[in-house]
């Protein structure tokens, strides 16, 4: 794809000077910014909250980014009603309007490009050149999105000789979404710009810890444009704010990406049919992974120990495409772990805004700990290949390797969501195949071999959304690796592929004998 030509974003050249004094000077501005306060957007104006907590750089925790504004349960009842009340005139806002709303956000995000990824870097701790990438991601879904509801918007016709057979979308109504911190403008941005697309009112509710970029994002949508009530931005906590818009009457869709476990949840209880509810609610929800990438006898291994480092080491492993499970066959196994822990030693750790960085800090004390405790798991069931020091001014952790990990144990088989990889020794590819497919996730998976059957195997039995062969299983590009899961990764179609806004519509024939 040649991206400028099709309208796609492209990443920044930090090979060039300019640019890299361009991303210095906008770190520099975003923290001079540092400690606003930023408040819920409910029916077009900023709202006032009684919850007000810090979000803190989590490179320097002593950093506060920005104080949010905490909605209250009765606070998203009149977000809610205000949804209502727009639903109505945005169904019927012709669908070049919302896309041209979409378009105008993208190019608002492009102009505003290095601000947003120093946001990114500074209030998630995600390193320059994947924040970068993920404006990109976050330009190209308004894009992508916009011209995909063109399409579907002319509909289809079946007309036969005498009668008129037209099928047609149109919205469903509230859309509820709830996005994690990880990618927290890409994937906000995505779910949102998809359920406004399509013609629903969206509330969106961002994760705790990354809701100061989301609230940025707000100002592009409302200066793209957007009606107030239509968009709402309901920062709040997830068990709360969270639960109560997922299990309300008047929610139809909830697009939701985070973990596992709250996954199931809000898929159980927005099963559930309230006392007035006249429709079944949609989930989307895009969850976890334990990711693996099979390295066998015919790989080139300069090639496979770079893919593993970047997909397992890049965001500190915080990603839900990220590797985790490293499976190799015995013939190569041995060499393939001293290369990999080589060039892992390599790896600088630091503060995210440090162009040298390639390592950052996880994303909270919480996440901290919680990841020190698998290491520690780890330790006592598997060999610890390599264990990186790290600063301790932020939430930092080096990057662990263990070796000779059981396939069945704790930390192959439990999502870590941190710089932590298991390698597993297998006699043979088949053996490697079968291990691959022994967790209760589906999501990214990587092969690195030159053997045609073995490729032609992995295509038909790999059992994960995105599979990729001979490269990194993270990263992927909208229109061009549409992106989730399945088994227990995730339900509904993939995120910046055809078939993604389907999900937030209702398909309707009408018929008209003439
Ligand atoms: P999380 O599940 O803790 O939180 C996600 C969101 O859900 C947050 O906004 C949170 O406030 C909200 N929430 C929490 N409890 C809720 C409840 N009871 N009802 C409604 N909402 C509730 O996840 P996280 O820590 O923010 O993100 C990391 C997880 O997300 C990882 O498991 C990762 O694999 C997954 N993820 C998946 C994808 C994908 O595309 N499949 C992409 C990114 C992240
Ligand atoms: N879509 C993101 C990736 O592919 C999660 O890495």
């Amino acid at each position: 794809r040649k991206e400028e030509e099709e309208g796609f974003a492209v990443d920044t050249d930090y090979a060039e000077e300019e640019e890299r004094k361009k991303a210095q000077a906008a770190i520099q501005g975003v923290r001079q910014q540092f400690g606003k306060t930023y408040l819920p957007l409910v029916n077009g104006v900023y709202v006032e909250t009684q919850e007000v907590v810090d979000s803190v750089n989590p490179s320097n925790f002593r950093e506060i980014v920005g104080k949010v504004g905490l909605l209250s349960v009765e606070q998203a009842e009149e977000a809610m009603k205000a949804a209502k009340s727009a639903f109505p005139g945005w169904r019927k806002t012709p669908v070049k309007e919302r896309a041209e709303i979409l378009r105008k956000a993208g190019d608002l995000m492009e102009q505003r490009r290095a601000e947003f990824s120093a946001w990114i870097v500074l209030e998630v701790g995600k390193p320059l050149r994947e924040a970068d990438g993920e404006v990109s991601e976050a330009i190209d879904f308004c894009r992508y999105y916009a011209s995909e509801m063109e399409r579907l918007d002319k509909g289809v016709n079946y007309d036969v000789v005498g009668e008129n057979n037209r099928y047609i979308y149109q919205p469903r109504g509230i859309a509820v979404v709830i996005s994690p911190w990880n990618f927290p403008l890409a994937i906000a941005c995505g779910m949102t710009v998809a359920a406004l697309v399509a013609g629903n009112c969206t509330l969106l509710k961002p994760a705790e810890t990354s809701s100061v970029i989301t609230a940025k994002f707000t100002e592009v949508l409302i200066e793209a444009g957007i009606p107030k009530g239509v968009f709402q931005y309901v920062p709040g906590r997830g068990s709360q704010v969270g639960a109560y818009l997922v299990n309300h009457v008047d929610t139809h869709v909830i697009a939701f990406t985070g973990s596992q476990e709250v996954g199931c949840r809000i898929y159980a209880e927005a099963a559930i049919v309230k006392p007035g509810q006249k429709h079944m609610k949609r989930v989307i929800a895009e969850m976890g992974g334990k990711n693996a990438i099979i390295v066998d006898e015919s790989a080139d291994l300069d090639a496979a120990v770079v893919g593993v480092v970047q997909s397992a080491f890049g965001y500190s492993g915080q990603k839900c495409s990220a590797c985790s499970r490293v499976i190799v066959v015995e013939p190569i196994y041995n060499t393939f772990v001293e290369r990999f822990v080589e060039a892992t030693k390599s790896l600088n750790i630091g503060e995210a805004e440090l162009p040298s960085t390639q390592v950052g800090p996880v994303i909270d004390a919480a996440a901290r700990d919680r990841i020190q405790k698998y290491i520690e798991i780890g330790r006592q069931s598997a060999k610890a290949a390599l264990e990186m020091p790290a600063p301790d001014n932020g939430y930092f952790i080096g990057p662990v390797i263990f070796s000779e990990v059981s396939p069945d144990s704790t930390i192959a088989q439990q999502e870590i969501f941190g710089p932590v990889v298991a390698v597993i020794r297998v006699k043979d590819f088949q053996e490697a195949l079968q291990v691959a497919n022994g967790t209760n996730y589906a999501l990214t998976g990587g092969l690195y071999s030159r053997t045609p059957s073995h490729i032609e195997q992995a295509q038909s039995e790999f059992e994960v959304g995105n599979l990729y062969v001979n490269r990194n299983i993270t990263g992927a590009i909208v229109a061009r690796q549409p992106f989730g899961g399945f088994k227990l990764s995730g339900v509904g179609s993939k995120a910046g592929g055809p078939d993604y806004l389907l999900q937030f519509l209702e398909p309707r024939t009408i018929t008209e004998n003439i």
